[in-house]
């Protein structure tokens, strides 16, 4: 299992430092959530901050955009050069124009799905992408606790994976602790985001390696 710890929950007054402490804790990609106030209530970073994430960032950024217009935001923090950019299936009309757009600009295309939406959604998709996000929480906030239901949704959409895109990545994002990641290890899940229980842990190292089994 892969760890991507959200700086959503860091302390950003001591952004640096705390983007340092996860890359050396040995974390394997860091999660950056992009919200604008529209698609979620709630408004976080812009290519500012995120280009002084990037800067201190050893480890690859996973760029989660929950925003209104994704084409304009692709475009803004392309040249970051993130691994992963993931948009969300409820808030683009054009997601296979935008997958190619993603790709041709050097980046790993990801779609994030809602608690509601199915993966059969994506079906038709699922060969274009390189990982698909579930979400477990209601996007938009840190610290919320973790909906069940993703499991039997992760089943599934491992089992879709496993027929049409071997290679797909599934990552899961929020409420993801010691106490689910053996349910999520057996569902099918490579990579799971976490924020608040990485970021409140006493020892970022040991939070970390508890996730990666
Ligand atoms: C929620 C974000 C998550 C969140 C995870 O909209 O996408 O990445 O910060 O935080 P925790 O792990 O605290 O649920
Ligand atoms: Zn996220």
């Amino acid at each position: 299992m892969l760890v991507a710890p959200s700086v959503l929950s860091a302390d950003f007054g001591n952004l640096q430092r705390d983007v340092e402490s996860i890359c050396e804790a040995g974390c394997d990609l860091v999660h950056v959530d992009v919200m604008d106030g529209h698609f979620v209530p709630n408004l976080t970073i812009g290519p500012v901050v995120v280009s002084a994430i990037a800067a201190c960032a050893t480890k690859p950024l996973d760029i989660h955009l929950m925003v209104e217009n994704n084409t304009f935001f692709v475009e803004l923090f392309a040249p970051l050069k993130p691994e992963y950019i993931s948009f969300h299936i409820e808030e683009e009309k054009h997601p296979h124009r935008l997958i190619q757009k993603i790709r041709s600009l050097g980046i790993k295309p990801a779609i994030v799905l809602n608690p509601h939406t199915p993966p059969e959604s994506i079906e038709y998709l699922l060969g274009d992408l390189d990982m698909v996000l579930l979400m477990s929480v209601n996007p938009g906030f840190g610290g919320q606790s973790f909906i069940e239901s993703v499991i039997p949704k992760a089943m599934k959409l491992s089992e879709m994976r496993n027929r049409i895109n071997p290679n797909c990545l599934i990552e899961v994002d929020g409420g993801v602790s010691d106490k689910n990641i053996h349910m999520l290890k057996d569902a099918g899940v490579d990579i799971v985001v976490a924020g608040s229980y990485v970021f409140n842990h006493a020892n970022k190292k040991e939070a970390i390696k508890s996730l990666q089994i």
